[in-house]
């Protein structure tokens, strides 16, 4: 989704926007821009292209400064057009990049229109250009405050006036923005990994704040318009996980470094105690009556797998929302729930929105599962999990759901040890099973020439089904969304025993059926379920543990994924399912790091 870089210096910055932009494009975007200060009138260049093209033509046309704002843009309000892309500018004297939704832009429109300003644009974002222009007299600041005052909705902006050459302005309210200071300069971005390299030193913005940025230093005002000091964080970040190496693409990558990340998020973990959660003690857990999980797409598939351990290992009741309808609808909470939101970037402004919702019901036992350390909802919950997935560039989210499952399964654990349903005996084996699933999940990867066989069938078709039942109902979710998402094929996952009450009119042998089959207790039940498939005449393409009697002779395809795993089972499954995506993708050769119209960091609601 948009992403934002700025930066004002004593020497030319392009090179630094450029490079912030690149960092940001994992966020996924449709446009992108930079402006520059220059003496007289600002200069900028846009495009519908990569970044690699606009700095081409940043080349070409020597655009350079030691004042300027960057952009990728996510087309929410007007096409991704080279005219709507940011920057924007008003009269040639304001110069705006912004991430968000102007929920009451039509109105400022018409109060900007009545003043005669024009617009060229179909975005919401030319509204903040004017206005701060309509109310600038040679104080960047003063106007953007006043600007920001009659604004609705979300918003992150970076702003500089062409009459102000040493001055940059950011403010946020619901998006991201993170301040930087070097020496000698000062920085704007929606997330600290734009800037890496070019300062440790960040302030995080919150709500409300309006930052005002000169070479070297800063000062941040409140929404009710005080000087407030926020804190400084010192960052040293990596770039690591940024280089493909020998892989074809960011997905593959991250698939196949599931292992590496599921043993980083379980470190040195040798006893499940309050204390693997930062900022929880044993009272975070011990007054804990119910669960509350809170999730976007793929985030709230973990959360309903880890429904299922939370009922069984912890035997406590379970809400899985989807964070975008949670808050509009009445709620009867229990003051005893810990509301855990789950999100692999942090910023999901549904999923914020969501537990700013539970903590306004006064829900304030919170405890944020996330893959960025200082993410937005990491900051705003009482105790927090940080996965050790490491950066994730693909769009589609493989290693940052199976450590979200970890950290899931950690907590559900750690409360069934506080609350006495997990002895010490089962502790131990939790903790070794733990240990043992990375090289499961390498047995399972192996497997990648038979998938790719799968994939060459699968992905001639427009349609598929997915099938599981218990833990494995939101595995094969997880499967349909993966497939529709970076293979462009149409998917429905269904619980199996699902099937016979509508979905099975559409069985044919043009409609390829894949499904999840542990051996647990409802094999025989899936067994009967899949029968019900093959009476039709349907493909079915099975992904089945050892021992469950399913094999290729019955008429079947089969991918042995092991012994059955116990609770842990979902996370090996998933894997043949994220792989089978990846291949249908490559072979319809769709653009699968960034697959078209979706964002890898969903900052608007
Ligand atoms: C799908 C996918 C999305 C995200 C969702 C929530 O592959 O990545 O469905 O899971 O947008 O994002 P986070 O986890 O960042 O809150």
């Amino acid at each position: 989704m948009c992403g934002i870089v700025g930066a004002v210096s004593q020497r030319n910055v392009v090179p630094m926007l450029i490079e912030g932009l690149r960092r940001l494009e994992y966020r996924g975007y449709d446009s992108c821009g930079v402006a520059v200060h220059r003496a007289g009138m600002p200069r900028r260049a846009r495009c519908t292209a990569r970044v690699n093209s606009l700095a081409r033509t940043i080349s070409d046309i020597h655009l350079e400064g030691s004042l300027g704002i960057a952009h990728t843009r996510w087309a929410t309000h007007g096409a991704p057009a080279t005219e709507n892309a940011h920057p924007i500018f008003s009269r040639d004297l304001i110069a705006i990049v912004h991430n968000g939704i102007i929920e009451n832009h039509e109105s400022l429109k018409a109060i900007l229109t009545a003043q005669g300003y024009e617009f060229q644009t179909e975005t919401d974002t030319e509204v903040i250009a004017h206005l701060v222009h309509s109310f600038y007299d040679g104080d960047l600041l003063s106007a953007v405050i006043r600007a920001t005052r009659m604004f609705r909705g979300a918003y992150a902006i970076a702003a500089f006036s062409n009459d102000e050459p040493g001055r940059m302005v950011g403010a946020r309210d619901g998006s991201s923005l993170v301040a930087g200071i070097g020496e000698t300069e000062a920085f704007l971005a929606s997330d600290a990994i734009a800037l890496a390299g070019y300062t440790n030193r960040f302030i995080f913005l919150e709500d409300g704040d309006v930052v005002d940025l000169t070479p070297g230093n800063l000062i941040t005002w409140d929404r009710n318009g005080r000087s407030v000091k926020r804190p400084d964080r010192m960052i040293a970040q990596s770039l690591e996980g940024a280089s493909l190496g020998s892989f074809s693409h960011y997905m593959q990558k991250e698939i196949f470094e599931q292992p590496l990340a599921i043993a980083r998020t379980l470190g040195e973990i040798d006893a499940l105690t309050p204390s693997i959660f930062n900022g929880a003690d044993r009272s975070t857990f011990e007054s804990v009556g119910k669960v509350l999980l809170l999730g976007c797409g793929t985030s709230h598939h973990a959360g309903l797998v880890a429904q299922q351990w939370f009922e069984t290992i912890a035997r406590l009741p379970v809400q899985v929302e989807i964070a975008s309808e949670f808050r509009y609808r009445d709620q009867c909470h229990d003051p005893r729930t810990l509301v855990v939101p789950v999100s692999q970037s942090g910023e999901t402004a549904d999923t914020l929105a969501a537990l700013k919702y539970a903590q306004m019901m006064g829900l304030d036992n919170t405890l944020a599962i996330g893959n960025v350390a200082n993410s937005a909802m990491m900051r705003t919950t009482r105790s927090a999990f940080l996965t050790g997935a490491g950066m994730e560039i693909g769009v589609a989210s493989t290693k940052a759901f199976t450590t979200q499952l970890i950290a899931l399964f950690l907590l559900a654990a750690t409360l069934g040890r506080v609350r006495g349903t997990v002895p010490s005996q089962q502790e131990s084996a939790y903790l070794q099973q733990l240990q043992d699933l990375p090289i499961a999940c390498r047995a399972v990867l192996a497997q990648e020439p038979q998938i790719i066989a799968w994939a060459s069938e699968i992905s001639q078709h427009e349609n598929a089904f997915y099938l599981g039942r218990g833990a494995h109902y939101p595995i094969a979710m997880e499967g349909a969304l993966k497939l529709k998402e970076i293979a462009y094929i149409h998917a429905e996952a269904y619980a199996a025993g699902e099937l016979k009450h509508g979905p099975l009119a559409l069985v044919t042998p043009e409609m390829p059926t894949i499904v999840s089959a542990p051996n647990d207790a409802l094999l025989d039940k899936l067994k009967s379920n899949m029968q019900e498939v093959r009476a039709r005449g349907g493909q079915l393409f099975v992904i089945a543990d050892s021992g469950t009697g399913l094999s290729c002779a019955n008429g079947l395809r089969v991918l042995e994924t092991g012994a059955y795993f116990g609770l842990l089972s979902p996370i090996l499954h998933v894997l043949p399912m994220q792989l089978l995506a990846y291949h249908c993708a490559c072979a319809r050769q769709t653009d699968i790091d960034k697959p078209r119209n979706l964002a890898k960091s969903v900052t608007v609601e």
